[in-house]
């Protein structure tokens, strides 16, 4: 992909922010990759990089073993923008001076501008507030640099040499507590690198398919729906390359919730006309599952009754197709996370897939392996796919099964499927699904409480509320929705699901708890 659009390589020191920085440059429509500190200048010139970011980190540039930037990289004529450390390494790298400050700066801080602000920092109010996290600052700009702005802590808190196509700033403009931060990022990237700024939907689309095309030729490709926004959004974007070269495996575990197996099997199919194999193994997975309370071996017998399942449609369809590939739904932060390098690549050519056996072995296609989870969805409504697919909520393998407390049953099953039904058709209503991470509701099924319905005396089960926020699951707070609509919830379930006589809402956020309760 990034060969046919301009690159912008994030340098990453260590930084906190350095995945923020590459989807802020996105934003600006600007493709963006990021690469270890350790990559050599070779290899940097060689992706021909229109712009390159160096992103901040959490040591001094003057401390033994702290990662420094190779000077070569600043006589390569591509224009390089440093933040927070990437701004002190390059001072340093340049014959600036950096040194310790008696005064940290942490927060949001105050930065004055230069009466001569240049073209980073011309547009700019002569004072605003950006978000700062350095013990060490600046205290002259390397020869040839134009010094833009200061801060209490931070005597050069800004700089540029424009005819080298270097600038860099002493904070955080990915942050959003930065002011103007993301306009400044795009007067470096557009007015000084020159950036044109067409990293669309729309663009993303065309170049994936063009990548497909070209990696799949003629070749039989398989896919696994979930159900949930990748592999839709991955399939879907198959389906468009290569159309009926494509095969799509559904494997209904009767663990979903109300209506998504049909939405799979009517509304994606309907949309996107892929060819689909529906297994549905609820009698098998339940089978598997009788009986079992414990969350852990509740997991482990869905995993494997999947992978079963699976490789026997597989094994059905090979037999008869002669697949060669398997599409799978990783996502940019994956990549980065597990060290994965270039993102650019469509295709691995490993073959060793989650665990299948040797004679079911495919090379993986990951068409979305450069994309962040926000872009992914842009791609499937630019794909055509409705706003309940692509805005979907995260929702576990295992599935309702782990949101039953006690053993799985048909009729637990059946009953939390129309109690969950309730709390989201509410939630959308209320026009709060964008607002909120994910809406677990949980059956108690072992536990009976005391209540009052009609005019008897009721002993039924207690549902729990856990609606979270969140922005990548690792930690989460609960979600503070407004009385009215719990109130509203609450009644509808008790008033609809006569087993239940109790709502409760869970406050717990993450950690200590998790997500959720299994
Ligand atoms: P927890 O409960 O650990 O969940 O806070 C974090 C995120 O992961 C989802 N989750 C799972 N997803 N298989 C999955 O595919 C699982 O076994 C599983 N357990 C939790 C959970 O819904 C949340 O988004």
């Amino acid at each position: 992909m990034s060969h046919e659009h301009e690159l912008v390589l994030v340098v990453d020191f260590g930084a906190q922010y350095a995945q923020l920085i590459a989807r802020r440059i996105r934003e600006a429509r600007i493709y963006s990759e990021i690469i270890p500190h350790t990559t050599p200048v070779a290899e940097i010139i060689a992706r021909r990089p229109k712009a390159i970011v160096l992103s901040g980190g959490p040591q001094s540039v003057y401390a033994a073993g702290a990662p420094q930037v190779d000077p070569a990289l600043f006589d390569t004529g591509v224009p390089t923008f440093g933040m927070c450390y990437g701004f002190q390494a390059m001072a340093q790298a340049l014959g600036g001076d950096v040194r310790r400050t008696g005064l940290s700066e942490f927060g949001r801080t105050p930065v004055h501008v230069a009466e001569n602000a240049g073209a980073l920092l011309g547009d700019m109010p002569p004072n605003f507030r950006a978000w700062m996290s350095h013990g060490d600052a600046v205290y002259a700009a390397p020869p040839g640099f134009l010094c833009l702005a200061n801060s209490d802590g931070s005597p050069v808190a800004a700089f540029e040499d424009l005819a080298r196509g270097l600038a860099g700033v002493q904070w955080h403009p990915e942050v959003g507590h930065s002011e103007f931060g993301q306009v400044v990022l795009e007067k470096f990237l557009v007015d000084i690198a020159g950036c044109r700024q067409d990293w669309t939907p729309a663009n993303i689309v065309d170049d994936s398919v063009a990548a497909i095309r070209a990696a799949v030729g003629d070749a039989q490709v398989l896919c696994a729906l979930s159900g949930g926004v990748d592999s839709a959004v991955a399939a879907a974007l198959v389906q468009k390359a290569i159309g009926d070269q494509l095969t799509c495996v559904f494997v209904d575990h009767g663990l979903l919730r109300k209506d998504e197996a049909e939405r799979v099997e009517r509304d994606f199919v309907a949309v996107t006309g892929v060819d689909l194999v529906v297994r549905k193994e609820a009698d098998r997975f339940l089978g598997a599952l009788d009986g079992v309370s414990d969350p852990e071996t509740k997991r482990k017998i869905i995993g494997r009754e999947f992978i079963r399942t699976f490789e026997d449609a597989a094994r059905a369809l090979n037999a008869e197709k002669d697949i060669e590939y398997l599409v799978q739904g990783t996502l940019y932060p994956d990549v980065v996370e597990s060290g994965g390098g270039e993102g650019a690549a469509n295709i691995k050519s490993h073959h060793n897939v989650g665990g299948l056996p040797d004679d079911l072995q495919f090379t993986l296609i990951e068409p979305l392996r450069t994309l962040f989870k926000d872009e992914v969805r842009a791609v499937g409504t630019e794909l055509g796919l409705p706003d309940d697919m692509v805005w979907r909520h995260p929702f576990p393998g295992p599935g309702l099964a782990i949101r039953i407390i006690g053993a799985v049953t048909r009729e637990r099953l059946d009953l939390l499927r129309e109690v969950d039904a309730i709390a989201r058709a509410e939630l959308t209503e209320a026009g709060l699904d964008r607002d909120i991470w994910q809406f677990p509701v949980v059956l108690l099924a072992e536990v009976r409480s005391v209540g009052v319905q009609g005019d008897g005396r009721s002993y039924g089960h207690p549902v729990v509320l856990r609606p979270v926020t969140s922005e990548d699951a690792m930690t989460a707070d609960w979600g503070r929705l407004p009385y009215d609509l719990l109130e509203r919830i609450s009644t509808r379930i008790t008033n609809e699901c006569r087993e239940v006589n109790r709502v409760v809402l869970d406050i717990t956020s993450k950690p200590p708890g998790t997500i959720e309760w299994e």
